[in-house]
């Protein structure tokens, strides 16, 4: 069952108990990174499975060991965007349940100190415009990262787009309305807000280093941890930010 939000109509979130279970226990900061990686992948594999509650289909025909059976397929065809690097382990869960879906990359970090998005990677499949476009990423936080994806998407041409997180705060959901309003945003959860670091609390921390790195939240509290010392990768990326959007 999903809920829509009375404060933004454009956000939903999705209430199945068994979706919000699992956030709880992906929340938890004694979860250890194994299963959190397992979660994250699951919890959106069953987000998916909501929104697609809806999708058109059309009929199709299959053979079965015992004779003709007419059948039904997706009549749309999807681009799923995660974000990297969290968007990834996010996406995995979902392109399972979706196998026919082409996968596109937007390598982006946000600066630690500014804020600010910096795109580092992109690599957008041929003839997405025709599709409908899922952006994948746990955290909506300040919204930078995303309207900075959705730039990138709306050059292509494609215009259905929805967005897909595991959590939003208020803050980012208010900055992606204001720069690109009326895309559907899918959510598990909307918390409070920010704290000073831009970290969404309650939250579940650093979602990229929960999945990927030590998965101690240790950087949540100390900027210190020199995930994005390479400053050739940090002036790369912010030279990035300005290339005209290519497709692959
Ligand atoms: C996280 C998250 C989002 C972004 C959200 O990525 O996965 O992409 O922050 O924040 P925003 O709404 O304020 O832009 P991060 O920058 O930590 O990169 P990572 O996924 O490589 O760890
Ligand atoms: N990015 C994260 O990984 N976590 C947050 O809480 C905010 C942005």
């Amino acid at each position: 069952m999903n809920y829509a939000d009375p404060r933004w109509p454009n956000v939903f979130i999705i209430t199945h108990p068994v979706v919000q279970e699992r956030l709880t226990v992906a929340r938890d900061k004694g979860t250890p990174v194994e299963q959190f990686r397992r979660l994250v992948g699951h919890i959106a594999r069953l987000m998916a499975f909501e929104i697609t509650r809806d999708y058109p289909s059309i009929p199709c025909e299959v053979l079965t060991p015992m004779g003709p059976c007419v059948g039904s397929k997706l009549a749309r065809e999807l681009t799923l965007v995660p974000i990297l690097r969290a968007g990834l382990g996010m996406a995995e869960g979902i392109h399972e349940l979706l196998p026919a879906a082409r996968m596109a990359h937007l390598g982006i970090y946000r600066n630690e100190e500014t804020l600010q998005p910096v795109v580092y990677y992109h690599k957008l499949p041929a003839g997405i415009s025709k599709t409908d476009v899922i952006i994948i990423d746990p955290m909506l936080a300040t919204g930078g990262s995303v309207n900075t994806a959705i730039d990138f998407i709306k050059k292509t041409g494609a215009t259905n787009i929805k967005m897909l997180c595991l959590l939003a705060a208020p803050e980012g959901i208010n900055a992606m309305n204001a720069k690109h309003p009326n895309i559907p945003i899918y959510t598990a959860a909307v918390d409070q807000g920010l704290n000073e670091k831009g970290y969404i609390v309650p939250g579940l921390g650093d979602a990229g280093d929960r999945l990927l790195e030590r998965g101690d939240n240790t950087a949540v509290s100390s900027r210190s941890s020199g995930k994005r010392a390479d400053a050739k990768i940090s002036a790369a990326g912010d030279a990035m930010n300005d290339i005209p959007c290519r497709l692959a």
